[in-house]
């Protein structure tokens, strides 16, 4: 019986894995111009740790969980996102305690969530995400979107907007769920269940329903706009005067609402505009988070962060045509006749690569025309004929494969006139 692979993951060919490489280098190469570094955190966590972080309303805890008991009994779950982890290790780890503040973290790895799996819905992802932990200054919130914005555009992306919104901090959300939960308790009974139960646990979710998104008191429903108080207001002006300094394009959404419990004040996402792209839109989401470490039992510590997934970039630049270009081929390809000469060019493969160059040999027996087809698939810049005859003269042929061009080598000398051709 033949096994295949489980629903919603993806095997990454060779052929794909350039667009990988390319998106994860750039990630890194912009971390570093930005200055943050790279954390790693389990695969899994303890259970508790996502209840209490990612908040027990959200689909992400109640549907979408991978949770599993361990042999010694403890509840466990494969993480179904990073932000979360990064505060625990920021709490556990007493991040806090570093002179350098904000500690400015990236992470990029697999993520495991149980939804039902479509284009660009997967149950295993791979996140890249960045966290900023220990500033409330509204520059750090535009440096963290501004990251995500210059990674799709130096990838090529054009067709993006960014949306914004502001949850407010405690005292405005307090006002505007008292203000959520009068609007719509009259009518409770005409939302499904998981409005209802949202309804005194977390009325903001409401707003993100998607079965009653036409009714109509949605449309009504009352603004967080409307109920930030003064510091919060000056904080959401702050940073849109930033995004206008940094020429980031914005659109304000009050009804921007993320799937997480985390957040307060600034709330974002990065769309693609494209066309045909599809129904999930979304590229890149993040926000503020300025509770989360005292829920781990760290002190008051402001945070922000995003994350991103590669699978949805890949789509975004297939949307927009974007081709990414894989490498040039190989240095040299050594093409041998006769057993002497090919047992000859074991030890001369491996002198070719210690000296820095990209290289390969035939390992199929096949005869010398089948060697150069295999060179032209390998797009190879040379390739390095030796027969058994040359052997014994000590001469091998190397042969420029863009212009035709022949040389004869003294066999002692290949690997130190290759690098001087190459100069
Ligand atoms: P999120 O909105 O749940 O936020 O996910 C962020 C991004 O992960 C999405 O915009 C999307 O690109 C990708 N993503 C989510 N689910 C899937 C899926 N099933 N298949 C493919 N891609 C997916 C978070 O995860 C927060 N931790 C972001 C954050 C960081 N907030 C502050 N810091």
């Amino acid at each position: 019986m033949s096994i295949s692979i489980p629903r919603g993951t993806q095997d990454i060919l060779p052929g794909e894995i350039a667009k990988w490489q390319a998106i994860e280098s750039k990630a890194r190469e912009l971390c570093e111009k930005y200055q943050y570094q790279e954390i790693r955190t389990p695969i899994f966590e303890h259970t508790d740790l996502f209840l209490r972080g990612v908040g027990d309303t959200t689909d992400i805890v109640q549907k979408e969980m991978y949770t599993f008991t361990d042999k010694g009994g403890r509840s466990l779950t494969l993480r179904p996102e990073g932000t979360a982890s990064t505060v625990r290790a920021y709490v556990e780890k007493k991040m806090f305690g570093l002179p350098n503040q904000p500690v400015k973290l990236y992470y990029m790895g697999p993520m495991f969530r149980y939804e039902r799996p479509q284009a660009g819905r997967f149950r295993q992802f791979v996140q890249f995400g960045i966290e900023a932990l220990g500033s409330n200054d509204p520059a750090i919130d535009a440096e963290v979107i501004s990251l995500a914005m210059n990674l799709y555009k130096e990838m090529g992306l054009k067709k993006l907007k960014l949306i914004i919104n502001s949850l407010g901090d405690k005292e405005s959300r307090d006002a505007h769920r008292n203000a959520l939960i009068n609007h719509f308790s009259p009518r409770i009974g005409e939302f499904c269940k998981d409005c209802q139960s949202r309804l005194e646990k977390n009325p903001l979710r409401i707003l993100d329903c998607k079965v009653d998104r036409e009714h109509e008191l949605m449309k009504t429903a009352p603004s967080i706009m409307d109920f930030l108080n003064e510091s919060s207001k000056h904080y959401f002006e702050k940073l849109q005067t930033y995004l206008t300094r940094l020429e980031i394009p914005f659109v304000v959404d009050p009804n921007l609402v993320r799937g997480l419990d985390y957040y307060n004040h600034t709330a974002f996402e990065i769309m693609s505009d494209a066309e045909g792209f599809g129904a999930i839109t979304t590229l890149c989401g993040g926000g503020r988070y300025n509770g989360l470490a005292e829920e781990f039992g760290g002190p008051q510590t402001p945070g922000i962060g995003f994350a991103l997934s590669i699978e949805r970039f890949i789509a975004a630049l297939a949307a927009e045509g974007v081709e990414i270009t894989t490498d040039g081929g190989i240095d040299c390809y050594l093409a041998a006749l006769g057993e002497d000469a090919k047992d000859y060019t074991v030890g001369l493969l491996h002198q070719l690569r210690m000296a820095g160059f990209s290289a390969e040999r035939d390992y199929q027996d096949r005869k010398i025309k089948a060697q150069f087809k295999s060179a032209d698939r390998m797009n190879a810049k040379f390739v390095a004929i030796l027969g058994d005859d040359e052997l014994k003269n000590k001469i091998i042929t190397l042969k420029n494969m863009s212009t035709g061009e022949q040389r004869e080598i003294e066999l002692d000398l290949f690997v130190q006139t290759f690098k001087e051709i190459q100069l």
